[in-house]
């Protein structure tokens, strides 16, 4: 089958000579001799008809041969010289000595290079720009992300108005150097018009140093606007993100986010300041270059574009190699470093393993391997640039030896050919400089899009409140509230269920239960990150999505089980998010939570001690106090220690509790522990989600249910602890 396929095409060049020559003798008869035109067409008919009839009955023809670009290229072979002659004609050229040469043998190899340059041309550029436009979707949201990238440039418009009128002055600026160099030339080979030789060397001077200043200018005015239109959107994008509800920064992986607030915003504002730039500049020059291409000759105009092609796509095609071996360095690159990175983060198994020696061969095998495919890759890139010089030399060479026979035929002048080859060698780049950058600025639109869904996410919670009461109680009732996490199975029961509870003003009530019952998930609702799907919560009678979200924030502070502290100074941490309060106010949380000790006298630089990144440089005892001081510093109404004590040693425990009990009777506490609630004025006891039984200590010990369970498990487990010391010793 696939010999078959390689016959049909191979069959069907043996057909196409045999009835070029078929058509050459009918040539020959003199009824057709008057008719030249209509034997041209007709020949090219003829041959077209034949061929497919060929493509369409032979069985084993391949189906890229009757696809739309197989026919195109049929068409291009038949017809692309009638139409060539014909175009001669209606430009009064010299056509009649073509009109019947086109079946000699070179006029057949030259219509397979054109044809096969017109599929080159059809495969790699048009029919891609092609696809762009019927893919509608993906065109739509890049247009639209487009516009809104415009949008925020509008503001600029007149600085970007400005920067065209620089771009296009400056490129056409550019064009003086090969134009004069072309002049100068030739009156260097005459020998003539020495003083309109020095004018051309001035003006030529004068005319690049303006393009080059010119181009500076816009350099600065466009990367100047765009670094300004850059912060703007970054600042836009961290505030979009920011504002989303919690449930959005559970779902998205944090390394996600921030790489679309930093690295897809700069991926987009890079491009957009340097290979848009670039794109403009190459395009424009582009343009002019063109024009004065075929201003000199359109005819080796039309050749370098011919050329142009096949020049491009064979370093392409060995390219391919290279890029094949590119990416498996890659891989291998990354396979080295994942064995470095696992080995350094696992440093201390690796060193209690004593496998340093393992290791390090490990690393050096995969290195070996990078090695070997590095040799591959220095092979195929050398490869493929020698390639790519040499099929541009190729390009230079024909344009070289046809511009030379137009001079010698005195169809071009040789000033004109020198200029034409100077502007080739600046076409050829700026055309490749074109398609490098264009794909470029298209993914950092994409890469907009990106950005823009996160603008344009409306968070999900509730508008916010308007009630902002000077007096608060701090009286907090759950009321039949039923809650399942967004993303949770369906299935899942829900993590609340039903749950009524009561939090008194100026009381502490303790909320116990097992992992997992559902303790955190109270606090979160009470913070308002998410919302219950049933029941309600209301705060003084009143329910709490009624109230100012910043107000909320003063009155209600949570020290939560995973307490974070900010890579800032202790002074920062404390009066995070009210900067405003003095020193003494902050000396006063920190007694409280017995941090101020510490921090004044373990600390190195005591209140502005930097406690690293997450507070790693400080002890997890400490990092809870200074979190408790935070908490502390606003004067809440209601104060939520979520284990918030819980890497604290029992002496620091029992100073921080007495210390809260005492100070607190302002306030409502609500103090989520597994132990030590015995003091609390009322316990409830969550199981599985459900509020299992509340009262007091007292009253939950006599009751014997999973209260007093959990107090006897947790003295056993206090009791076996002592024992087993009392054995060691
Ligand atoms: N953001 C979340 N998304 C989905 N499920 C969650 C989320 N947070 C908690 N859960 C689930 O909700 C349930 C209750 O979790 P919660 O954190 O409220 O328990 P807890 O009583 O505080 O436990 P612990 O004593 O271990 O702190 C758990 O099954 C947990 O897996
Ligand atoms: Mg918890």
């Amino acid at each position: 089958m696939q010999k078959m396929s390689y016959f049909c095409p191979l069959l069907f060049v043996c057909v196409d000579v045999c009835v070029v020559h078929a058509i050459r003798l009918t040539q020959l008869s003199p009824l057709l001799h008057p008719h030249p035109f209509i034997t041209l067409w007709g020949g090219g008919l003829l041959r077209a008809w034949l061929l497919l009839i060929l493509i369409f009955n032979y069985p084993g023809s391949p189906p890229w041969m009757s696809s739309f670009k197989g026919l195109q290229t049929l068409a291009v072979l038949c017809f692309h010289y009638p139409a060539y002659i014909s175009l001669l004609w209606a430009l009064g050229q010299p056509a009649l000595e073509e009109l019947w040469g086109w079946h000699s043998w070179q006029r057949l190899l030259q219509s397979y290079g054109v044809t096969v340059v017109a599929w080159l041309y059809w495969s790699q550029y048009v029919s891609s720009l092609f696809k762009r436009k019927t893919s509608g979707g993906s065109k739509e949201n890049t247009g639209a992300s487009l516009k809104r990238l415009m949008g925020y440039m509008l503001p600029f418009s007149r600085r970007f108005v400005v920067v065209i009128a620089f771009v296009v002055l400056s490129s056409y600026g550019e064009m003086a150097f090969p134009q004069y160099t072309g002049r100068i030339s030739e009156w260097i080979t005459n020998e003539e018009e020495s003083g309109a030789f020095t004018n051309a060397i001035i003006t030529m001077t004068l005319l690049t140093i303006a393009s080059a200043v010119l181009e500076f200018l816009c350099d600065l005015t466009y990367n100047v606007t765009m670094s300004r239109v850059h912060t703007a959107v970054q600042g836009l994008v961290f505030q979009a993100v920011i504002k989303q509800d919690i449930a959005f920064f559970d779902s998205i992986p944090t390394g996600d986010m921030v790489s679309r607030v930093t690295t897809d915003t700069n991926k987009t504002s890079e491009s957009l300041s340097e290979e848009l730039s670039l794109l403009m500049w190459y395009m424009a020059r582009l343009s002019f270059l063109f024009i004065f291409m075929v201003k000199q000759s359109w005819k080796i105009s039309l050749l370098t574009c011919m050329g142009l092609p096949i020049v491009w796509v064979i370093p392409k095609l060995t390219g391919y190699f290279h890029q094949v071996i590119a990416v498996k360095v890659q891989d291998s690159l990354a396979k080295a470093n994942q064995v470095a990175t696992e080995t350094f983060s696992c440093i201390k198994t690796v060193r209690s393993f004593a496998n340093e020696d393992g290791e390090t061969e490990r690393y050096r095998q995969k290195l070996d391997d990078t090695y070997a495919l590095n040799k591959r890759e220095a092979a195929a890139y050398a490869a493929s640039t020698w390639a790519n010089s040499m099929s541009s030399l190729a390009l230079k060479v024909c344009i070289l030896y046809y511009g030379g026979t137009l001079v010698t035929s005195g169809t071009v002048s040789s000033g004109d050919l020198v200029s034409f080859v100077l502007y080739e060698l600046q076409f050829a780049s700026a055309i490749e400089a074109v398609m490098r950058y264009y794909p470029e600025v298209k993914k950092a639109i994409g890469a907009s899009e990106k950005i823009f869904e996160y603008m344009d996410r409306k968070p999900e919670i509730p508008p916010d409140g308007t009630l902002a009461p000077e007096n608060l109680m701090g009286h907090i009732q759950f009321k039949n509230v039923t809650f399942t996490y967004t993303g949770r199975n369906e299935k899942d029961n829900p993590v609340l269920k039903d749950v009524s509870l009561e939090i008194k003003p100026g009381q502490i009530t303790a909320l116990v239960g097992l992992n997992a019952s559902g303790k955190t998930t109270c606090v979160k609702l009470l913070e308002r990150f998410y919302q219950p799907q049933k029941g309600q919560i209301l705060l003084d009678g009143k329910p709490l999505n009624s109230y100012k979200d910043e107000y909320l924030r003063t009155k209600i502070s949570v020290v939560s089980q995973d307490c974070v502290l900010f890579a800032r100074s202790v002074r920062e941490n404390i009066k995070y998010g009210c900067e405003s309060m003095s020193d003494d106010e902050m000396h006063r949380a920190a007694r409280l939570a017995s941090a101020h000790t510490f921090i004044t006298t373990d600390l190195s630089d005591g209140y502005e001690t930097d406690v690293g990144q997450s507070g790693a440089q400080v002890s997890g005892g400490q990092k809870q106090r200074i979190a408790i001081a935070r908490a502390l510093i606003r004067r809440p109404k209601i104060l939520v220690l979520d284990n918030a004590t819980s890497d604290l040693d029992a002496e620091t425990e029992y100073q921080v509790q007495q210390a809260l009990l005492n100070d607190t009777n302002h306030c409502s506490v609500l103090l989520i522990s597994h132990k030590g609630v015995e003091k609390a004025n009322h316990i409830v006891v969550l199981n599985e989600g459900m509020v299992h039984e509340e009262g007091s200590h007292d009253e939950l010990l006599r009751k014997g249910g999973l209260y007093a369970d959990l107090v006897r498990k947790q003295n056993q487990a206090f009791h076996g602890k002592q024992d087993d010391k009392r054995d060691a010793h």
